[in-house]
């Protein structure tokens, strides 16, 4: 198969150029070749893949909210080539054939690369450790365990956790909330909170699992990994750890990069998040992290919900938010269109980087001749968010009825077109 993309700027950088995919590899570079299938970029910006650490699809338990493949639809449609998805699905990914069998059924779909996370307690129950060796020796060669929706709380199973994750290098991903701090919490502490009668979750509940997290990787080695970083302490301990060599990395949510919580005014059970929604010396904070590389990569914590669990009362409302299909849009409004970053800055912290994180050998890679032709390009393109228009199964997005000047207008995965103007392509096995 012979692929031309036509007219498109790497990068957002120079004149518009041709590039040439054989076989899923980009084979040339500038050079107008006969081709079995074109695309017209027209001036578009040619990024590499994005790769997202945090997504979750409801596959096995929750298939009414998202499947792997309306999941992977939704990645595609936003740009992503890979996407990580936690393990809070039922039965729990704590066991290889679980982990195996999202794996198989994300390449059977063939719209992205679909890495299950494995749980690091058993059942998520904060008690016993899962068999870290097994999911990694399986067909999915798990490289990522975390509990994310559910914090390690125990420090002692925590730092048996980073002994054993350290002997086979791979990752942990804390979500940092010290839950006797968050019990019955549903907005952030602070003024808004308590104008509106909403139980508070303080900043200290996640940033005491932070620093507690980077000392025992201080001490105990191996890589650990903050799932979304929600306020300015959690940056500065970051910065901290990263000045002392810890080996810590971080991630941010567009949600957290744009949104505070003066949203909550309309009770509207769709800004219930987990974290929650902070104030704005927090998002300027962790924007000002994000651009200087305290804090790596930006990831949507995608996380569908039916309208039964979202359409309630506030308190009532699960947390969790869409994130695949507006992300690249929101992150170019806050950094490229203001002026903050360049696209270079937006292939570093949505593609290099949490595939450098990951270990992922084949995305996040240069465009250039001889790599995998894993791929997205963003158009300048006004849009409004329809959230019945989406690809994900679910519309709990916060951003519906907002506009943007961005749109991801193509995916490439191994050569392979998985969506065009938004519009997610069939699965391969359809
Ligand atoms: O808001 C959230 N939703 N935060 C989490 O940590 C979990 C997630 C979910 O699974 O819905
Ligand atoms: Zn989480």
């Amino acid at each position: 198969m012979k692929t031309l993309i036509k007219n498109v700027r790497p990068y957002g950088e120079g004149e518009p150029t041709d590039v040439f995919i054989e076989d899923g590899v980009i084979a040339a570079i500038g050079e107008n070749r006969d081709a079995d299938e074109t695309i017209d970029g027209d001036g578009a910006v040619l990024l590499p893949g994005l790769v997202d650490l945090h997504v979750h699809f409801r596959e096995p338990g929750r298939e009414d909210t998202e499947t792997i493949v309306t999941g992977s639809q939704a990645a595609a449609a936003g740009g992503f080539t890979a996407v990580f998805t936690m393990a809070n699905t039922n039965p729990v990914t704590d066991q290889p054939v679980i982990a195996d069998s999202v794996w198989a059924k994300g390449q059977a779909a063939g719209l992205c690369d679909v890495h299950p996370v494995g749980s690091i307690t058993q059942g998520l129950k904060g008690e016993a450790l899962t068999e870290f060796g097994m999911m990694n020796r399986g067909d999915a060669g798990v490289r990522m365990f975390s509990d994310d929706g559910k914090c390690v709380t125990d420090p002692l199973l925590m730092r048996r956790a980073i002994e054993y994750a350290a002997g086979l290098d791979v990752l942990l991903a804390q979500h940092a909330e010290e839950h006797r701090l968050t019990e019955g919490a549903v907005a952030h502490e602070g003024e808004n909170a308590a104008r509106l009668g909403l139980r508070g979750w303080p900043r200290v509940a996640e940033e005491s699992i932070v620093a507690r997290d980077i000392l025992l990787t201080r001490d105990y080695g191996g890589r650990l990994h903050i799932c979304h970083a929600s306020t300015a302490g959690t940056a500065e301990l970051l910065r901290w750890a990263k000045s002392l060599g810890v080996n810590v990395s971080a991630e941010v949510t567009p949600h957290h990069l744009l949104l505070t919580d003066s949203v909550l005014d309309s009770y509207d059970g769709v800004f219930r998040v987990n974290p929650p929604l902070r104030e704005e010396s927090d998002t300027l904070a962790l924007r000002e992290a994000l651009l200087d590389g305290t804090i790596d990569v930006i990831a949507t914590d995608h996380a569908p919900h039916g309208s039964e669990d979202k359409c309630v009362e506030f308190d009532h409302a699960k947390p969790g938010m869409l994130g695949l299909e507006t992300s690249l849009a929101i992150v170019s409004e806050i950094f490229v269109r203001s002026g903050l970053a360049d696209w270079r800055f937006i292939a570093r912290v949505m593609s290099e980087r949490p595939a450098e994180i990951a270990r992922l050998a084949d995305q996040g890679r240069p465009i250039a001749v001889g790599e995998p032709a894993n791929l997205t390009l963003v158009a300048e393109k006004d849009w409004t968010v329809d959230r019945g228009q989406l690809a994900s199964k679910s519309e709990n997005t916060p951003f519906n009825g907002m506009d943007f000047s961005h749109r991801v207008v193509a995916t490439l995965l191994r050569g392979r077109v998985t969506s065009r103007d938004g519009q997610a392509c069939a699965p391969a096995n359809a």
